[in-house]
């Protein structure tokens, strides 16, 4: 990809990664970007830099517009290593005249690069900086989600430039939104908040009021992953409100694993008692689905219901991976209950009605263990459990 202008004298230079898969267990189908962006004013700037290996792309993208050498100023709103990690290289090349951070940024740039005399600048939150014609105010957003992440908004163009926030891990050759197809668009960016932003949920909230009692005038959001916001503001910002307010619809996510598909017939069955009280039902087999496609189910499910058998006194290792995985993601307001089939202990229930309670489900049923393979009986059980849950589902909606 080429350096692409996308406002007077602003250019986006940053890298498609079209081949990363898997991002610190995050799974990429379509790969993504790193995305930078070069302000040609007075002072040259370059807004975040790009992962250690894309940096030929960056430098290649910015030679396109102009001797990197000649920029006086980069910028970083966030330090981990997909913008940072080609800093070392970039620095000795450039020489910028200030490498401006917030404080928790300039403690995490140490802590990473290990360089004392680099010429930081820190700013501090609502900050501004002249460029020239133009001025950037930098708003800090802590823990958006590290504590050095932080905002910086161009006032004369009405640009946000948003670090991580408002993101997709996509790899597109186009570059704004309204160039992609819609759906796939927003699909890309509840995957991504439901597996980023989830736990930072209350705080984005805050930074949604606060953004709004400020009065800025955007117009445009440039995040530092996916395309550029553009025509679309009001959409992905209403999205933003509503998942940080995980908000939920009738859903029912069922998450199993299954040893002999005695655990399977039991999803089944309580998949059929949701059903009959018109809940909508993914069904989540441990064995084919991501934690992270998981994850972007629940985003919006009222109730998730896990199912594992029996192993050696425990769960299977497939759940306690997602368990793991959605208890750091802190989902909120959620309804619970379990099933399983067991051989002779039968502990599984017990350990995944205490990790859904440590979660704060709402436990509406302790759930259904069957010995060996279920009967018919069994599985009428199962499906009055279903119905029991979709109830309560309704009820709470
Ligand atoms: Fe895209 Fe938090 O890095």
């Amino acid at each position: 990809m080429s350096a692409v202008k996308i406002l007077d004298d602003i250019y986006w230079v940053g890298s498609v990664d079209w081949n990363l898969r898997d991002f610190h267990g995050y799974s990429i189908y379509k790969g993504t970007t790193y995305n930078s962006y070069l302000v040609m004013d007075e002072k040259i700037t370059l807004f975040d830099t790009v992962k250690k290996e894309c940096r030929h792309d960056l430098l290649h993208n910015l030679r396109n517009v102009v001797d990197p050498r000649k920029i006086d100023y980069i910028v970083v709103n966030h330090v981990e290593m997909d913008h940072s990690g080609s800093l070392t290289k970039l620095m000795k090349l450039i020489k910028p005249k200030k490498l401006i951070c917030s404080a928790m940024g300039k403690k995490a740039l140490l802590e990473h690069y290990h360089r004392e005399d680099w010429p930081y600048e820190v700013v501090e939150n609502n900050q501004t900086i002249s460029l020239g014609k133009r001025s950037v105010q930098f708003i800090e957003t802590r823990m958006l989600h590290w504590p050095d992440s932080m905002f910086s908004y161009i006032k004369e163009d009405g640009l946000l430039i948003s670090s991580d926030a408002f993101g997709e891990h996509w790899a597109t050759s186009e570059r704004f939104d309204d160039e992609v197809d819609q759906a796939e668009l927003m699909a890309h960016a509840a995957k991504y908040y439901a597996n980023i932003l989830l736990l930072y949920s209350p705080l984005v909230q805050k930074l949604l009021a606060s953004v709004k009692e400020s009065g800025l005038d955007i117009k445009m959001i440039a995040p530092d992953h996916g395309v550029i916001w553009r025509s679309s503001l009001g959409k992905i910002l209403a999205a933003y409100d509503c998942w940080s307010r995980q908000e939920s619809k009738a859903k029912a996510v069922i998450v199993y694993d299954t040893m002999w598909r005695s655990t399977e017939k039991m999803a089944k069955a309580i998949a059929g008692g949701l059903a009959k009280e018109g809940i909508s039902i993914k069904m989540m087999n441990l064995k084919v689905s991501h934690r992270s496609d998981i994850m972007t189910e629940v985003l919006d499910a009222k109730a998730v219901i896990f199912g594992s058998p029996t192993l050696n006194n425990g769960i299977l290792p497939t759940l306690a991976d997602i368990l793991t995985y959605m208890k750091g993601l802190k989902p909120k307001g959620k309804i619970g209950s379990s099933f399983g089939s067991y051989g002779w202990s039968g502990e599984s229930l017990k350990i995944l009605n205490e990790a859904l309670t440590e979660m704060k489900f709402e436990m509406v049923d302790p759930g259904i263990r069957v010995k060996n393979v279920p009967t018919h009986n069994d599985l009428k059980q199962c499906v009055a459990l279903g119905e029991k849950i979709g109830q309560a589902i309704k009820r709470s909606l």
